[in-house]
């Protein structure tokens, strides 16, 4: 679990699901959870066009509004079907999801753009939520910690280390996500004292602050043994987030 720098930050990935009334319940069986904060943080990531709703119906309320993705545009144009940082900013964001590896896999992002985007949700005032992690394929061949060093080195070439101070890495081996398989806490733990090290190397006290949350599978009965782990600060939550009560727990999890 966190130490005391760390709050441990519950992020919900909605992805692409839910309808307007799916969300309005859900966010209002949230709200009842997290009516009185205790040390953890929770956060939804909704689509785009629920953005601007779901902002209307958490006020008042302590859970944090993020975005999916933004454009790696650093300017506002003329970029048809894109969404500027400052357009999330101005809609109450305060995280985005950078690099998820949806986006890596069926839109071709590459290590480069994620880099770009990185920057650019900074430059916006966004807290970027950085995603990183191997594939089954490259899981099996024992290449995990060179894949998952080499997506953070390249994205650390370009931003350097002091962007970090305001980042947040989530570890998502991409065999565990969607898949019910979801890593053991004792081969969380091991990567996740990778990312650290990795950015250790280059400023310990960045690195000791630094948020690194799990996602792959994260449900209510695995929570909280990997919210235990020393180097697991949070997790990133695709599939049990769309359902109130299970997200609840894992919030409930992180709060002891
Ligand atoms: P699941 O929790 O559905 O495995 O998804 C994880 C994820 O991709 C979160 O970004």
């Amino acid at each position: 679990m966190a130490v005391a720098t760390r709050a441990p930050l519950i992020a919900g990935n909605w992805k692409m699901h839910g309808t307007l009334d799916d969300s309005a319940e859900l966010v209002s069986m949230l709200k009842k959870v997290v009516a009185r904060p205790k040390d953890a943080q929770m956060l939804l990531c909704p689509p785009f066009t629920y953005l601007m709703a779901v902002r209307k119906w958490l006020k008042e309320s302590n859970i944090l509004l993020g975005a999916q993705n933004l454009s790696h545009q650093p300017d506002l144009g003329a970029y048809t079907g894109e969404v500027h940082g400052s357009m999330l900013k101005d809609v109450g964001c305060s995280f985005v999801i950078i690099g998820h590896s949806e986006r890596r896999q069926f839109y071709g992002e590459t290590d480069d753009l994620v880099a770009q985007k990185f920057q650019v949700a900074q430059a916006a005032g966004l807290t970027p939520i950085l995603c990183i992690g191997e594939t089954l394929e490259q899981h099996e061949k024992g290449k995990t910690e060179s894949v998952v060093v080499g997506q953070m080195l390249a994205v650390l070439k370009t931003v350097g280390v002091a962007a970090f101070s305001n980042a947040v890495i989530a570890y998502e081996p991409v065999w565990a996500i969607g898949t019910g398989r979801t890593a053991t806490p004792g081969q969380a733990q091991k990567v996740h004292a990778l990312i650290r090290a990795t950015i250790s190397k280059h400023d310990a006290t960045i690195s000791s602050a630094l948020r690194i949350l799990y996602g792959g599978s994260v449900k209510s009965d695995n929570a909280k043994v990997l919210l235990s782990m020393d180097d697991i600060d949070g997790g990133l939550v695709g599939g049990a987030s769309l359902k109130a009560e299970e997200f609840a727990a894992i919030f409930q999890a992180a709060l002891n």
